[in-house]
């Protein structure tokens, strides 16, 4: 194999690719050890691989180094386990010693609710720099679709090496096809579909979709990920892989708006909308139950939808779905909040000056994760409109500084005298730790946005749904 630029046949590149992988001497690399890039990099040490995870956090690196975990749901034991075949760091010049490298880096949004892809291309500029012949460069961070052969490719191919986007069948593509194709190194998307806490799907069961730049970058990167995961999902290019994984994350965003959208509407009506969830997700078919909640947070469904629309203006077109359901479910907090001062308002009470109980800042139950939560929309509202707020979250015993928040709180522990010091306690997440009984025992007013105290009608004068 050549490794002059230009000038390499892809089906040989893909051969060497996968006698590397077969003989079991393929080095992976991770770059980005959070939520997603932690979890994949431990996979593929677990299936045998030399596994090099990079971060440009030193102090999840030093973490790592000392068989430390800094995610609450993946254990220290894990990392330790793997200590032969999975070491972390800093130093990007290492990349050259990796024969595939996954990009797990974060892909917020501005202020502006505009893409912010500046991490995804300092790592492609950082990968550039050490770009070899031969590599396989995978992007797993979400992202519009366009972004692997419109932003990655053209800062790798600065390198001098190139990767030409050819389209191929995803249902006959074969190893021969790519005699046709000259290419240096190889290129491919693939989402990640992580589901952070969840006990019933582990990383290697979800299915892996993989979309190439051209052929053989698709059947290497199809190839790695076999090794890991139990089925993969071949699809016929990268903006293919891209566009799928915006579609999971908006068909969510969307349909948990509408439901968030039909809880106002049987509040009003006094329907209770849980119960309504639980008749109709009885049909044995046509019918995906979504639940309705204090707001939407975390890394994706919030944001995701938008890196679409964003996209959209492009080609001149405006995602009303997307836009719509943004509106809703950054509404729900103030719902919340609306909610709890008319059930103090009942009981001759207002919100000024009140003291106010959070329970759970965490953006989802069970989970060390606060990004995009609505709980802290809820306390910041609360604050706006004069409550002392205090909260509390077994997974976060200081509230850290979040974008634009910076509140500077403690979580307080739940005894019976602190219960009942509180006008109220507003469950916004809906940890499975927490006694609900005992709480709702010692509190004197409840306001539940999860549906978490429903078994308890003992309780029901003081319990509020909303
Ligand atoms: N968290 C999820 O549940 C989830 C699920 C599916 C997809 N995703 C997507 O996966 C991607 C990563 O998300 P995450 O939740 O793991 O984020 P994260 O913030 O937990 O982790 C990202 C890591 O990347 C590191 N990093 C930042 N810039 C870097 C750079 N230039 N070079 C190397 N490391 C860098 C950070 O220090 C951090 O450790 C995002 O695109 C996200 O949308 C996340």
């Amino acid at each position: 194999m050549s490794s002059e630029s230009g000038k390499n046949n892809g089906q040989a590149i893909l051969a060497d690719f996968l006698s590397r992988l077969e003989s079991g001497n393929a080095r992976v690399g991770v770059i980005g050890l959070g939520y997603v890039g932690l979890p994949l990099a431990l996979l593929f040490a677990r299936r045998g691989f030399t596994v090099l995870g990079f971060d440009t956090d030193p102090a999840k690196v030093a973490a790592l180094g000392r068989g430390e975990t800094y995610i609450h749901h993946i254990p220290a034991e894990s990392i330790r386990e793997q200590s032969a075949r999975f070491s972390a760091t800093t130093d990007f010049s290492e990349l050259t010693t990796v024969d595939a490298c996954l990009i797990c880096v974060p892909t917020p949004i501005t202020e502006y609710r505009d893409p912010d892809l500046s991490f995804v291309r300092q790592t492609a500029e950082e990968i550039g720099r050490h770009l070899r012949p031969g590599q396989l460069i995978v992007l797993e961070s979400t992202t519009y679709p366009g972004t692997t052969d419109g932003d990655v490719l053209p800062i790798l191919e600065r390198s001098g090496l190139r990767c030409p986007i050819q389209s191929y069948d995803a249902v006959i593509v074969s190893p021969e096809q790519c005699k046709e194709i000259t290419t240096d190194f190889l290129l491919a998307f693939s989402p990640e579909r992580e589901d952070p806490g969840n006990k019933k799907f582990s990383t290697h069961q979800i299915p892996k979709v993989v979309g190439g730049v051209n052929a053989p970058s698709a059947l290497a990167a199809r190839a790695l990920y076999a090794a890991g995961f139990e089925k993969t999902v071949l699809v016929g290019s990268s903006r293919v892989a891209e566009m799928a994984k915006i579609l999971e994350n908006t068909y969510r965003a969307v349909n948990i708006a509408l439901i968030n959208e039909l809880k106002l509407l049987c509040l009003r009506m006094g329907i209770d909308v849980w119960e309504v969830i639980e008749a109709a997700k009885t049909k044995p078919f046509g019918f995906t139950p979504f639940y309705p909640g204090p707001g939407l947070g975390g890394h994706c469904i919030p944001i995701d939808p938008f890196y679409l629309s964003w996209k959209a203006r492009e080609y001149e077109l405006t995602t009303r779905f997307i836009e719509l359901a943004g509106e809703i479910n950054a509404s729900m907090p103030g719902h919340v909040v609306e909610a709890l001062s008319e059930a103090l308002n009942r009981r001759r009470q207002c919100l000024q000056d009140s003291r106010i109980l959070v329970l759970g800042v965490a953006y989802k139950k069970d989970i060390d994760d606060l990004r995009e939560s609505p709980s802290l929309r809820v306390i910041e509202l609360l604050i706006e409109r004069g409550a002392r707020v205090d909260y509390n979250d077994p997974y976060f015993p200081r509230l850290p500084k979040m974008r634009r928040y910076d509140l500077g709180l403690a979580s307080v522990e739940l005894t019976p005298e602190s219960l009942g010091q509180y006008a109220a306690v507003v469950i916004v997440t809906d940890h499975s730790s927490y006694d609900y009984e005992f709480i709702a025992r010692h509190a004197r007013l409840v306001v539940d946005t999860r549906n978490a105290t429903r078994s308890l009608r003992q309780y029901n004068d003081k319990i509020v749904h909303c």
